[in-house]
């Protein structure tokens, strides 16, 4: 099951390709979270990508294609995978599909998490994510157990840099300008398959499983 999740920025991306990829039992490759780590080691990766980051812009093709598609060709990818946060240019998505045909294989669905733009400002200024693991919570909609603490390893909860409602605004912008087309571009491969993200996080799982199901 090779899978790409599309939706804009705090749409629910992570929180429904975590689940997939536990279903599924499937990796889940999140380019944001890569660049995250690496930001955390202190990589020459993640310094450069901090830079676009931090603006709320996005990091250039040339530091993500190839990242992507090495990890693609691993081991543990052999039975598919999905990919959350790539691709997010038509450029990327061209590399996408270039370097799968060169195997014979594509992208079999596209999953777009449909959230309009009123109800993201409101999502993201309630999201905390561990420094320590990554895992995604919600003040309101997906607490943890203790404020602040991480349910699975116990590390702090913080607002990510990018979530302050300015930076989140200039993600939304980007967004539509260069992200959004790829739901064209999926569209017309005919593996576009859409839910609406604005229900509980659970129904958003269990439409998405029907999708893949169907
Ligand atoms: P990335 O980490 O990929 O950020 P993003 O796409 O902006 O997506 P988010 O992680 O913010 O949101 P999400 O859709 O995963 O939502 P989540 O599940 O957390 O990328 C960060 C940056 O890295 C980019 O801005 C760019 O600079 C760079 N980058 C990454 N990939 C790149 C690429 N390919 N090319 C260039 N640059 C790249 O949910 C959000 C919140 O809502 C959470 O608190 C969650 O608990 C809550 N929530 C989720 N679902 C629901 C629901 N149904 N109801 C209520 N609350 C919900």
């Amino acid at each position: 099951m090779k899978i790409v999740m599309l939706g804009a920025p705090g749409a629910g991306k992570g929180t429904q390709a975590k689940m997939i990829a536990e279903k599924y039992t499937i990796p889940h490759i999140s380019t944001g979270d890569i660049f995250r780590a690496n930001i955390k080691n202190g990589t020459p990766l993640g310094a450069k990508a901090k830079e676009y980051m931090d603006k709320g812009l996005l990091v250039p093709d040339e530091l993500v294609c190839d990242l992507v598609v090495d990890r693609i060709k691993q081991d543990d990818c052999k039975n598919g995978y999905i990919l959350d946060g790539f691709p997010r240019t038509i450029p990327q998505a061209e590399a996408l599909t270039d370097a799968l045909s060169k195997i014979n294989d594509k992208v079999e669905f596209a999953i777009n998490v449909e959230v309009p733009d009123e109800n993201i400002v409101n999502r993201m200024s309630g999201r905390r994510a561990c420094v320590g693991c990554g895992a995604t919570y919600h003040i309101k909609y997906n607490a943890p157990k203790v404020e602040d603490v991480c349910d699975t390893c116990g590390e702090k909860l913080i607002l990510r840099d990018d979530d302050k409602p300015e930076t989140v605004q200039k993600r939304l912008d980007v967004y539509h300008e260069q992200t959004q087309p790829l739901i064209d571009y999926y569209k017309n491969q005919g593996v576009l398959a859409e839910v609406d993200g604005t229900v509980d996080m659970d129904l958003v799982f269990d439409n998405i499983v029907k999708l893949l199901e169907a």
